[in-house]
C-alpha cells in the first residue's frame, strides 16, 4: 500500500511496489501495466506522481513505453558476475542463451600509441582490429572491438571470430589465458552504436575496457565494448577483510 504520511516520497513507494511485482513475477515480461489514471485512482495520488514513478522504471530498464499503447514489462536484465574471466560465448551458454556474432569488420591496422602500450608492442606494429556485434538469442547485446597483436596470434581469420575468440586462442593456438583487468563506465550510445545495437537515441550503455593477459603475463588483447544498459547489469561479491 502507499503510505502518504511516510517521509518516503510517494513516487518512490509506487516505484518500489511495481518493481517488487516484477521481481516476484506478479507482473511478467510483456504484461501491460495499468494506466496512469488507474494507478492514480487506485492509490488516490496524482497522475504526475505516477508518471514520475513509471519514468524511473523506464530509465532503469524495468518497463518500456510503446507510443499510443501503454507501458509494458521489459525482459529481465542479464546479470553478469564479475568474479571469473569468461568469454561472451561462455556467458551466454551458461544462461541457456544462444550466442552469435555479426562481424562489422576484421582488419589489420598499425598499432596506435594506446594499443601499442596496452599490448606491449611497437607503435605501428600490425594489430588485428575486430569489431563484432555480440547477440544473445538473436538480440544485440554489445558492440565489441578487440585489438590483438598479429604476430602473436597467427591464423586468426574472419571465420574464426564468427565464433568464440577465446576458444580459438586456447584450443587452436594452445595458449593459456591468465587474467584480465576491466574498467566499467557509463555512457550513452553514439550514432553508430544506436544503429547497430538497435536502441533509441540517448540510450544508456556500459562501456567496458578489458585488458587480458596470458598466464605468462604477455598481453593478449585490449577490448572496448559498449553493452546495452537496458539488458545488462554487473554483479560482484565482496568480502570485508
Ligand atoms: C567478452 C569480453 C571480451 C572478450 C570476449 C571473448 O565479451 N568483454 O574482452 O574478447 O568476451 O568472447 P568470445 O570468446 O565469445 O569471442
Amino acid at each position: 500500500m502507499i503510505n502518504k504520511d511516510s517521509p518516503i516520497p510517494i513516487y518512490y513507494q509506487l516505484e518500489e511496489k511495481i518493481k517488487g511485482q516484477i521481481e516476484q513475477g506478479e507482473l511478467k515480461t510483456g504484461d501491460m501495466l495499468p494506466s496512469e489514471r488507474e494507478y492514480a485512482d487506485r492509490f488516490e495520488i496524482s497522475r504526475m506522481t505516477v508518471r514520475q514513478a513509471i519514468s524511473k522504471l523506464v530509465n532503469d530498464g524495468y518497463v518500456y513505453r510503446k507510443k499510443g499503447t501503454g507501458t509494458f514489462v521489459a525482459e529481465k536484465k542479464i546479470e553478469q558476475p564479475l568474479q571469473g574471466l569468461t568469454s561472451f560465448t561462455e556467458d551466454m551458454k551458461t544462461r541457456g542463451m544462444k550466442p552469435s556474432n555479426r562481424l562489422i569488420h576484421f582488419r589489420v591496422v598499425p598499432a596506435t600509441s594506446y594499443t601499442a602500450s596496452a599490448l606491449n608492442i611497437d607503435e605501428g606494429a600490425p594489430v588485428y582490429e575486430i569489431q563484432r556485434i555480440r547477440l544473445a538469442d538473436g538480440v544485440p547485446m554489445a558492440l565489441e572491438t578487440n585489438y590483438l597483436s598479429e604476430s602473436l596470434n597467427p591464423r586468426l581469420t574472419e571465420e574464426v571470430v564468427q565464433s568464440s575468440l577465446y576458444d580459438f586462442i586456447e584450443n587452436k593456438l594452445n595458449k593459456k589465458i591468465g587474467e584480465a583487468t576491466q574498467i566499467i563506465e557509463s555512457s550513452i550510445v553514439t550514432e553508430k552504436e544506436m544503429e547497430l545495437l538497435e536502441v533509441k537515441k540517448g540510450s544508456p550503455v556500459l562501456i567496458i575496457e578489458r585488458k587480458t593477459y596470458l598466464d605468462d603475463g604477455t598481453p593478449l588483447e585490449v577490448v572496448k565494448s559498449a553493452y546495452r544498459a537496458d539488458r545488462y547489469r554487473f554483479m560482484i561479491n565482496m568480502k570485508r577483510n
